[in-house]
């Protein structure tokens, strides 16, 4: 099993704790009777999510406040993934959106929105990563003792999408690279699984500052709970890649397969609603 199995040693770093998918995967972990590591930037609610971790499993639950989009707090965490021998797991959860086209987008605020986004989608996931990645392997050949990383993309990695283009276009690179780090890890005994939900109700849509979460039916809007379930029980076995319900399956497989030239037209006019 990649993930070693639960213990007061064996820690799972969770980046994006303090609300919606990221607090639900450090919750389904304590569950399960793994500590963990909780990181974002609001240090009030990691730290009311901790209270309720040790409350709950009676499990340590250390809070680190950091900004992953500036130097140091990327700095700050990746020093903990490096060199922190407890840490045997890794949740890179931490991601936002930004919704609008490129061209209403291009002035000050809208190009300090995207850069923002660039680099915690985007450099702090790789950047953790590739941290991770060689902490684990040098300690899997030098103790034997296996290690496991969750990144989380998202269903709009598998087409472009106009109307959050460089956040799409973010989650491909996190869906690209994190299936081609798994293939090059195996017989390590360290493992790299994607978790690619679809609309799920969290803080997301407040953040990008979009309301179409409350216009979308139903069906077409996840749990929180039901995702981080899904994306710890591929975690825990090494799976390549996770996409958690029936709809966000077919999402996926529709994003995948549909020509470009019929496909783009449809999105570019129905993420009308979405912007
Ligand atoms: N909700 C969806 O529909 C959906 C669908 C597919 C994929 N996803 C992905 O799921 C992940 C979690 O999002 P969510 O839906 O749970 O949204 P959320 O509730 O807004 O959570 C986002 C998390 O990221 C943290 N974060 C944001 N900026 C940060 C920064 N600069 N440094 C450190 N942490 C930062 C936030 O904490 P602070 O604000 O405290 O820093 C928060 O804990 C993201 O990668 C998102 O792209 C979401």
């Amino acid at each position: 099993m990649p993930l070693p199995s639960p213990g007061p040693d064996a820690h799972v770093l969770v980046t994006g704790a303090s609300s919606g998918i990221g607090a639900a995967i450090a919750r389904t972990l304590a569950a399960r009777g793994y500590p963990t590591l909780l990181v974002a930037r609001r240090e009030e609610a990691l730290a009311e999510l901790a209270a309720e971790l040790r409350g709950l499993s009676g499990l340590t639950s250390e809070v680190h406040a950091a900004d992953l989009g500036t130097d140091e707090g990327l700095d700050t965490v990746r020093d903990l993934v490096l060199h922190d021998e407890r840490v045997i797991g890794l949740v890179n959860g931490a991601g936002f959106g930004v919704t609008g086209r490129v061209a209403e987008l291009a002035d000050d605020d809208g190009r300090a929105a995207l850069d923002g986004l660039v680099r915690l989608n985007v450099l702090a996931l790789h950047d953790l990563t590739v941290a991770a990645v060689g902490a684990f392997v040098h300690r899997a050949r030098s103790s034997r003792r296996t290690g496991a990383i969750l990144n989380v993309s998202s269903i709009t990695a598998f087409q472009p999408l106009p109307g959050v283009a460089s956040y799409a276009a973010s989650k491909a690179f996190v869906q690209s690279f994190s299936e081609a780090v798994h293939a090059e890890l195996s017989g390590t005994g360290v493992t790299l699984t994607t978790l690619s939900p679809g609309l799920t109700r969290t803080g997301f849509a407040d953040a990008a500052g979009t309301d179409a979460f409350d216009a979308a039916p139903g069906l077409a809007v996840g749990d929180a709970e039901d995702v981080a379930e899904a994306g710890v029980a591929a975690m825990v076995a090494g799976h390549r890649s996770v996409v958690p319900g029936l709809v966000n399956q077919l999402s996926a497989a529709g994003g995948r397969l549909a020509p470009r030239t019929l496909l783009l037209p449809a999105l570019n006019a129905a993420m009308d609603w979405f912007t």
